[in-house]
């Protein structure tokens, strides 16, 4: 059964191997962590197998998603605010930090960081004493720091929206999370590993993967990594019947009607950075609508580009990268 605390990561291609045995090394020491990944690729789940991993496991793991707390609060989640630092402040509060103490703090979405909270968290990194927001008081924090940023991070350092004397602090060990496309054979381990592992939640049988579909999940380019390959899992187990598990877009049992994860409304901690949200939602457009027009066209690029209004070369790209097949819609259904 998998725990919280000690999460399992699955897979054995090279990239994926070497991303693990970097997470031993680096639970081993203190130092701040930095890992970047595109969406979906496991960072939280890395950051949770250095904190349980290393000897801090007894203590909180604490994670904070920058994204998701409005700019002013920032600071005083992380440090605490003292009695009266705001008009709602009636009472001193200790804040994640505090919180964490011999633990880790997990800082999600740093790329959504605030500039201002940039400086203040540079500070704190450089002796881990910090001064609750609207006091005098110094404090000391023993916690270890493992921030997660998506590959936008690079962007914003060369535009200056993300200060690089932060990065340089944070990357003193750097843990890059391959995408699923570049973990060959990977894909079609997780999807095994997710068929059964939600099979017994649901207490439903475990199936096997159509033969169709096993070439699929190895050429389709998983743009939401591993969080769309097990959504895709739990989708067609849930909502498909049969011996066979068929994982492709028009593949048995598939719902056009099901709503995506996206647009469920996200509690506070759930919030993501905009422009993930909105890569992602990108991403479920151009899927659905991509299959819902070559089933119109009956798998027919040209007719399916006229449909569409777009040039055929472009379409064709389009398909690619969703790894739609033509094919697949050849018959109306
Ligand atoms: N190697 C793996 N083995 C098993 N499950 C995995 C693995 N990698 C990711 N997952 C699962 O995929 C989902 C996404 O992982 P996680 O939340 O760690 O990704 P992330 O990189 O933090 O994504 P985001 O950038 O969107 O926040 C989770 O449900 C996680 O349990
Ligand atoms: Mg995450």
């Amino acid at each position: 059964m998998l725990s919280e605390r000690s999460p399992q990561l699955v897979g054995r291609a090279p990239a994926f191997l070497q991303a693990l045995t970097l997470i031993e090394r680096m639970a081993r020491y203190d130092a701040p962590v930095l890992i970047v990944g595109e969406t979906g690729t496991g960072k939280e789940l890395a950051a949770r197998a250095i904190h349980y991993q290393s000897e801090r496991r007894d203590a909180p793991f604490v994670p904070l998603n920058c994204g998701a707390v409005p700019e002013t609060l920032i600071e005083s989640e992380l440090f605490g605010c003292e009695r009266g630092a705001f008009t709602d402040a009636r009472q001193a509060r200790s804040g994640l930090i505090a919180a964490a103490e011999g633990g880790t703090l997990f800082l999600d979405e740093l790329d959504s960081l605030p500039l201002r909270a940039q400086v203040s968290l540079l500070r704190f990194l450089q002796d881990y004493r910090y001064r609750p927001v609207g006091g005098t008081r110094e404090c000391s924090g023993d916690v270890r720091v493992v921030a997660a940023a998506s590959p936008r991070l690079h962007e914003l350092l060369q535009t200056g929206a993300f200060r690089d004397d932060l990065a340089f602090r944070l990357n003193v060990l750097l843990l890059e999370m391959p995408p699923l496309r570049d973990r060959p054979g990977d894909a079609r381990v997780l999807a095994e590993h997710f068929i059964a592992r939600h099979a017994r939640q649901h207490a439903l049988p475990p199936r096997a993967l159509a033969p169709g579909c096993v070439d699929w999940i190895a050429r389709y380019a998983w743009p939401g990594n591993v969080r769309e390959l097990d959504n895709r899992v739990q989708r067609a187990l849930l909502l498909s019947d049969g011996e066979e598990l068929d994982l492709r877009p028009c593949g048995t049992g598939m719902s056009h009607a099901v709503r995506s994860t996206s647009d469920v409304p996200a509690s506070a901690s759930d919030l993501r950075a905009f422009n993930d949200a909105r890569d992602e939602a990108m991403l479920h457009f151009e899927r659905s609508y991509l299959e819902q027009l070559m089933h119109s066209a009956h798998g027919n690029v040209t007719h399916a580009a006229r449909l569409a209004g777009k040039e055929r070369r472009a379409l064709g790209k389009l398909l690619k990268k969703h790894g739609l097949e033509r094919n697949t819609f050849d018959a109306p259904n």
